[in-house]
C-alpha cells in the first residue's frame, strides 16, 4: 500500500497558515502595541493590513491571536455587523446570555467574559436576588461592560462601507472611534483588521485614520529567507522527503516571488508530488509539479480578473505596458486610459472596483498589480 495521503488540493484561504514563517516585523511591532495598551488603556489601537489577495493577511492575523492568547488576552474573531449588532458581537465574546433582559445575572456571569456590574452576590432574606440586567444598548457598552484584555480579530474589512447602510456606519464609528482612541474605561481593547487595498480609505470614511507608528501595515512578499524555510517545511514535513530539496526550491523561488499565494500553491502541489512519487524528486517530479503551480497561479489570475470586464482589463493592462522601473504606476496615469475605454463618471468606479478585487494594489502613494508575474499576465492577455 502506498503511503500517499490524500492532501485537500485546494489552499485554505482563511486562517492559520500550515507552515506559517517570516512576518517578524509585523509581529514585533503588534507585540509592541499589546504591551503598549495594557500599560495604559486609555491609547487605544487599531492594527491595521491592507494588502492584495492572496498577500497572506488572514494568516497573518491569525498568528497574531495566537500571539495576543499567549499574553492572556481574549481573542474574538468578529464579522462585520459585530460593529454595529450587540447581539452578534455578545454572540462573538461568548457572552450571548447578555442579550435580552437577563434574569439571574450572578450565574450567566460566570461564563464567557466576567463583567456584569453587582454580579455574583446578593443573597437577602435567604432567597437570591433575581435582579434583571439590562441589555447593552449598543456594541460600544457591550464592550464597556466587559473586563479584562481584548483583542478584536476582523478580517475581509474593506467589505466595510460600500454596502454598509447608514446608520450601521455610524454605530461602527462610534465603537471603532473608541478603540482607536482608547475611550473604552479600564480595560486594553485592540482591534486588528486586514483588507484590501481600500480598506485604510474605509476607515478614514468612518473617522478612524492617522494609525500610530507601525500599525498600518502595507504587507509585501515574503522575503526569501522566509519563503525558503515555507517551502522546504512543505516538502520535508508534508512531502517527507529524505533528499536535499534546495533544487526544487530554487526551482519555485523563481516562479512565487515571495507572494505567499503562489508560494503555498507550489509548495504543496511539490509535496503531494513527492509522496505520489514514494518521496524520491525526480526530474520529471519538478516538471510535472511546475506544471501544476503554474494551472493554480493562472486560475488565479482569473478569478482576480473575473470582477472587471474586458475593456477595463484592457485599460489597466495598457497602463501598465509603460510602468515604470518600480512597476508602479500613479493614479493619474491609470485612469487616462480608463477614462478613454469607459467615460470620466465610470472610471473612479472601475478604478476601485479594481483595488477591490486586488487586482490594483496601493504601493505609497501609487499602485500596482500586485504580484510581477500576474502583472505580466495581464499585459500578455489584455494589452493589444
Ligand atoms: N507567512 C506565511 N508563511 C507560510 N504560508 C503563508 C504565510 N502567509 C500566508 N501563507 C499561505 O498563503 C496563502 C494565502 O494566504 P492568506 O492569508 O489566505 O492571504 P490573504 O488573506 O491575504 O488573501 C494561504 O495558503 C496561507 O496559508
Ligand atoms: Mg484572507
Amino acid at each position: 500500500m502506498s503511503d500517499f495521503v490524500d492532501l485537500n488540493p485546494d489552499i485554505e484561504d482563511r486562517g492559520e497558515a500550515k507552515y506559517f514563517h517570516g512576518r517578524t516585523g509585523i509581529l514585533d511591532s503588534f507585540q509592541h502595541r499589546m504591551k503598549w495598551a495594557e500599560k495604559d488603556p486609555k491609547k487605544g489601537t487599531t492594527f491595521l493590513i491592507q494588502a492584495a489577495p492572496g498577500a497572506g493577511k488572514s494568516a497573518l492575523l491569525y498568528k497574531c491571536g495566537e500571539l495576543a492568547e499567549g499574553q492572556d488576552w481574549k481573542v474574538a474573531d468578529i464579522t462585520l455587523d459585530a460593529l454595529w449588532d450587540a447581539t452578534t458581537l455578545l454572540q462573538a465574546l461568548g457572552r450571548s446570555k447578555e442579550a435580552g433582559q437577563v434574569e439571574g445575572a450572578w450565574s450567566a456571569s460566570m461564563e464567557g467574559e466576567i463583567g456584569i456590574p453587582g454580579a455574583g452576590s446578593a443573597r437577602l432574606g435567604g432567597s437570591y436576588e433575581r435582579k434583571k440586567t439590562p441589555a447593552p444598548r449598543n456594541t460600544l457598552e457591550v464592550l464597556q461592560n466587559g473586563k479584562g484584555k481584548l483583542l478584536l480579530v476582523l478580517d475581509e474589512a474593506q467589505r466595510l462601507g460600500k454596502h454598509t447602510p447608514m446608520h450601521h456606519a455610524h454605530r461602527a464609528s462610534i465603537l471603532l472611534d473608541a478603540i482607536h482612541n482608547g475611550k473604552i474605561a479600564g480595560r486594553p481593547v485592540m482591534l486588528i483588521t486586514a483588507g484590501l487595498s481600500a480598506t485604510a480609505d474605509v476607515f478614514e470614511g468612518l473617522g478612524v485614520s492617522r494609525f500610530k507608528d507601525n500599525c498600518y501595515v502595507e504587507l509585501g512578499p515574503l522575503k526569501p529567507e522566509a519563503e525558503r524555510e515555507v517551502i522546504k517545511d512543505w516538502l520535508k514535513k508534508e512531502g517527507r522527503t529524505k533528499e536535499d530539496p534546495t533544487l526544487w526550491i530554487d526551482a519555485i523561488m523563481q516562479k512565487t516571488h515571495g507572494w505567499p499565494q503562489h508560494v503555498a500553491a507550489y509548495a504543496q502541489a511539490a509535496a503531494l508530488q513527492v509522496r505520489g512519487d514514494k518521496r524520491a524528486m525526480t526530474p520529471q517530479g519538478l516538471q510535472a509539479m511546475l506544471e501544476v503551480g503554474k494551472m493554480k497561479r493562472i486560475k488565479f489570475y482569473e478569478s482576480r480578473a473575473k470582477g472587471l470586464d474586458e475593456d477595463h482589463r484592457a485599460a489597466i493592462a495598457e497602463a501598465f505596458a509603460s510602468a515604470r522601473e518600480d512597476q508602479t504606476q500613479t493614479r493619474k496615469a491609470i485612469m487616462e486610459p480608463l477614462v478613454k475605454a469607459v467615460g470620466k463618471e465610470q472610471a473612479d468606479t472601475v478604478f476601485k472596483r479594481a483595488l477591490r478585487k486586488g487586482v490594483l494594489d496601493h504601493r505609497n502613494g501609487r499602485y500596482a498589480i500586485p504580484i510581477p508575474s500576474m502583472r505580466r499576465w495581464f499585459i500578455d492577455n489584455y494589452f493589444i
